[in-house]
């Protein structure tokens, strides 16, 4: 019922903003978003009066398809241009459309060609808040905006589109939260939604998002947990990259193929149905914090190539009898506190296998693994090691200065040597920091330059 509402709502207020006048044939309203895209060099064959665009060849950076009159996709992809630092919603020289440009207006022109399929315009710096009357292309399948200034909320308006099966809005300034009205999209296979501002959670309601398949935020601030998206049976592809999220892992859809879930703050074990995945070819979990040892069949799923968990906290020794797939190609345990004997399957970089695992404390290539006892600590002791070992400093240095102001008091012609010491002094203790503290992701960086 809310859905026809809805459906009712949307048609309403499309017909009041386009009266079916229709006096303005569709090449006049695509010289109108040339016109408002401040005639972009991709769009230069338009100007040729005689060149219809429908008849016109596609390139890589232009396509206009017809059917019979009907105008079904616009693709125009525009120059790269690197992102300014800051962006604030205003238009920047030489960098977005000028100030004169108002994304409602492209919109309302853009939305008056109802039989679009296919709608992609791509990092042509257009700027300004998504308008919601975007959804008034309702025959609309495929939407890609990417790559532009477009900020605000996702418009909820979008979620009546029900033909909608790809949405990307990557490499935006959007910097609300993650909508949560994924699942009212009744055929929406794929959102992409990465390198923008969102914030928050990533609402439950996305694991009743029956048909989705591809699901990618990566490169936003989201924090909360990974969502569980146990129930979709269709599931192929998760990036999460490069987030805040900070739960444990939750068990994952059976079909998936990727999952990507690096540059988070995920805690707790990899859980042991990750061993059932038996189509998941990439998993990548590195920097994170999980603990525990992986699962030894992980190695052996049947299609995995690429296993990556790098700079986490995982422990433990692998059995001997630990198997890999014939299809494992790369594996990276680098920077963690492993133990014991590597494997012999990961041992050599046989069967054009790489295998990287500096910094534990694996028995194998000593030269560049840690001391025994570095991986019997616990996260916490070292942490804590740590604390102890940094009043022990502060209360050293105030101790020293203490002294030397009393040498100083003692004796003020020596001031200059007393302010070397004291350099000194604070020189050494910078280096031993710097060497013992040596960040995880510098030893990764140093491991896959070697
Ligand atoms: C989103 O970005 C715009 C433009 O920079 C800004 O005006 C607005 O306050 C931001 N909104 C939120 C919720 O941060
Ligand atoms: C914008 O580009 C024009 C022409 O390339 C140049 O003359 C102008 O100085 C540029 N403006 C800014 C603010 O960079
Ligand atoms: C969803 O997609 C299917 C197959 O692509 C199509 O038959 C169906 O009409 C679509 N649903 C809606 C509401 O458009
Ligand atoms: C999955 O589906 C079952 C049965 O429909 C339901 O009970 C369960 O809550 C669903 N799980 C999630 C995470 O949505
Ligand atoms: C493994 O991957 C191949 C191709 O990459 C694919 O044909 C095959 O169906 C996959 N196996 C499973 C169990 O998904």
């Amino acid at each position: 019922m809310g859905w026809h509402l809805s459906i009712l709502v949307m048609a309403t207020t499309c017909f009041m903003l386009f009266p079916i006048s229709d006096q303005s044939s569709q090449s006049e309203l695509l010289q109108q978003l040339r016109k408002q895209l401040e005639y972009p060099r991709q769009l230069d064959t338009w100007g040729n009066p005689s060149s219809d665009p429908c008849y016109t060849q596609p390139t890589a950076v232009l396509a206009v398809t017809c059917e019979g009159n009907a105008l079904m996709e616009l693709k125009i992809i525009g120059d790269r241009i690197t992102k300014p630092p800051k962006f604030n919603g205003y238009s920047v020289p030489n960098v977005t459309l000028s100030e004169v440009f108002v994304l409602d207006s492209f919109v309302t022109t853009l939305a008056r060609l109802t039989t679009l399929r296919v709608v992609i315009l791509v990092s042509l710096c257009l700027w300004g808040p998504l308008p919601d009357k975007i959804h008034c292309l309702s025959s609309l399948e495929v939407l890609d905006l990417s790559s532009n200034f477009l900020y605000g909320s996702i418009p909820p308006k979008l979620s009546v589109m029900s033909k909608l099966r790809t949405m990307t809005l990557d490499g935006n300034y959007f910097n609300v939260s993650v909508p949560d009205w994924l699942d009212s999209f009744s055929n929406l296979t794929v959102l992409r939604l990465q390198s923008n501002l969102l914030k928050g959670f990533i609402p439950a309601s996305i694991g009743k998002a029956d048909v989705l398949t591809e699901l990618a935020l990566a490169g936003n601030s989201i924090s909360g947990d990974v969502p569980n998206l146990g129930n979709l049976s269709k599931f192929e592809m998760l990036d999460l990259r490069d987030n805040q999220l900070d739960g444990e892992l939750p068990e994952m859809p059976t079909a998936l193929v990727t999952i990507l879930l690096s540059k988070n703050s995920l805690k707790g074990e990899i859980p042991e149905q990750f061993v059932q995945l038996n189509r998941l070819q990439h998993l990548d979990l590195s920097f994170n914090f999980l603990v525990g040892s992986p699962p030894e069949e992980s190695f052996a799923l049947p299609n995995i190539s690429y296993l990556n968990l790098a700079a986490n906290m995982l422990s433990g020794s692998l059995s001997s009898s630990l198997t890999c797939s014939s299809t494992l190609g790369f594996v990276d345990l680098s920077t963690n506190q492993f133990t014991g004997d590597l494997p012999a399957c990961l041992n050599g970089n046989m069967n054009n296998k790489v295998v990287k695992f500096v910094g534990n404390c694996f028995s194998t290539d000593p030269a560049h693994q840690h001391e025994a006892k570095y991986c019997h600590q616990s996260h916490k002791e070292r942490g804590s090691n740590k604390d102890v070992g940094l009043v022990i400093t502060v209360v050293g240095i105030l101790f020293i200065v203490l002294v030397l102001s009393l040498v100083l008091m003692a004796s003020n012609k020596r001031s200059c040597q007393i302010v070397l010491v004291e350099q000194q002094f604070l020189q050494k203790h910078k280096q031993d920091n710097s060497t013992s503290g040596m960040s995880s992701e510098l030893l990764v960086n140093a491991s896959k330059s070697s």
